[in-house]
């Protein structure tokens, strides 16, 4: 990796701003998956061994920009309530600030706070807004290797609009910028990238766990152990165009399975019924299979599937189900899930792997009924000997829900950030860093 990181530049007594993904889900105020969390300890115990002042900042979801939309509204709402006749506008802000102000409480990142001190054995002091009083003041009284963490920064609209005078105010916080979120690197906002493009911080490196999830991964793509195996999945074709493209040019063996893959088997000349098909991909899917066939590599579709009569709704609801072969699929069923057939065959290619990439469920796995491709997936990764990878998401989630999560080389703390490695792009959180 040719940028610096922690450990190549001085921490000791500075003031150390780390932006790290701390959007943990959370169910009625409790976190259900500590993962990000743990990912960053080993940067934030580095940083306090060091003696450096640890000032934490991270988004939480995609809530209302709290702090800086004036009563609490969005754009969009505001524009609603000023197109109002004046009588009903108090009332109707007054019913915007409720909900602006449950999204207060649903996204803030005072939980997280309590967790962290729990892990790290001592106090982390929880500032109440980012740049603001609360925060100024916290950053104010930090002795060498205390921990603060700033309220979500998605209350700043700053935050996704790379606001200068948020990243100002932040810059003036810190003598050092780390960059340790790596589930957020391919977002381009005002702490993960603007605050150094605007040349507001000098000395801007990464943590540990950019570091890990970057060697882990770039190494995969770019210097595979071979045969390398990629298995993709999801709902939309058109959210992975790009990623099936390269890794066709890095991998060996191609798998495809999910909604996805029936776009796929459309363009075969199959009928796929009333599955997932998205008919402007068509061309796409024809021009892939060409190109696997021309580079001489194996790409695998499902040779079978699960179909049913309804979406299940709601979608864990139990329903009807039976196997066909994929060129058997009535007009009036869809396919939500591969069939056993298929799960052998892409367990059979993941066999004998040295390097698999995967990512993206092979069905709808939320519900048991179509869940058996993925976690049959999930069971030939944890058999194999080969590195494994696998791309944040429901992927990792599945992993982790069937207790496979330790079988795995790397699970990566990144959904979106890791389909974008693998698109080949780069990342804005990581290249705005100081060069090695
Ligand atoms: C994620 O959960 O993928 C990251 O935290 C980025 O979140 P975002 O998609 O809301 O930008």
């Amino acid at each position: 990796m040719n940028k610096k990181s922690i450990k190549d530049v001085e921490v000791g007594g500075k003031r150390c701003l780390v932006r790290v993904d701390f959007n943990v889900p959370m169910k009625d105020g409790v976190i259900t998956d500590e993962n990000r969390i743990d990912g960053a300890l080993p940067t934030i115990k580095y940083l306090m061994e060091k003696g450096a002042k640890v000032i934490l900042c991270s988004h939480m979801g995609k809530p209302h920009n709290i702090f800086t939309e004036g009563f609490g509204l969005t754009k969009k709402e505001k524009k609603a309530v000023e197109a109002l006749p004046e009588e009903e506008r108090a009332a109707a802000k007054a019913e915007y600030l409720k909900k602006a102000l449950k999204d207060k409480e649903k996204f803030t990142l005072r939980p997280v706070a309590e967790r962290l001190s729990e892990k790290l054995g001592k106090k982390v002091v929880f500032a109440e807004d980012i740049v603001g009083e609360s925060a100024t003041a916290a950053v104010a009284n930090m002795k060498d290797g205390d921990v603060v963490l700033l309220e979500n920064t998605r209350f700043d609209a700053g935050e996704e609009g790379r606001s200068e005078e948020l990243c100002k105010k932040l810059a003036a916080f810190c003598d050092v910028y780390v960059n340790d979120a790596f589930g957020t690197a391919h977002r381009s906002h005002a702490t993960t990238a603007a605050i150094v493009e605007y040349g507001f911080v000098k000395t801007a490196v990464c943590g540990f766990l950019i570091e890990k999830e970057l060697s882990v991964m770039a190494d995969a793509l770019e210097n595979p152990v071979r045969p390398f195996v990629a298995i993709l999945g999801g709902a939309k074709i058109s959210d992975k165009l790009k990623v099936i493209d390269n890794l066709l040019n890095k991998c060996d063996t191609l798998i495809i399975g999910g909604g996805m893959a029936y776009t796929f088997i459309k363009a075969k000349g199959y009928n796929v019924g009333n599955s997932l098909v998205d008919d402007e991909q068509i061309g796409y899917c024809k021009e892939m299979m060409a190109k696997a066939d021309a580079l001489g590599k194996k790409l695998y579709l499902p040779i079978d599937a699960v179909i049913t009569k309804e979406f299940p709704n709601p979608i864990d609801a139990k329903v009807d189900t039976e196997v066909c072969d994929i060129d058997k699929i009535p007009d009036d069923k869809e396919a939500l899930d591969i069939g056993p057939k298929s799960a052998a065959l892409f367990a059979d290619a993941v066999k004998n792997a040295k390097t698999v990439i995967w990512n993206g469920p092979m069905g709808v796995s939320e519900n048991p009924c179509f869940a058996k491709g993925t976690i049959a997936v999930a069971k030939a990764l944890a058999e194999t000997s080969a590195t494994t990878i696998i791309g944040g998401g429901d992927s990792a989630a599945a992993v982790k829900n069937l207790g496979f999560a330790d079988k795995m080389t790397h699970i990566s703390t990144g959904g979106g950030a890791s389909l974008e490695l693998f698109e080949g792009k780069k990342l804005p959180g990581i290249e705005c860093l100081n060069d090695k």
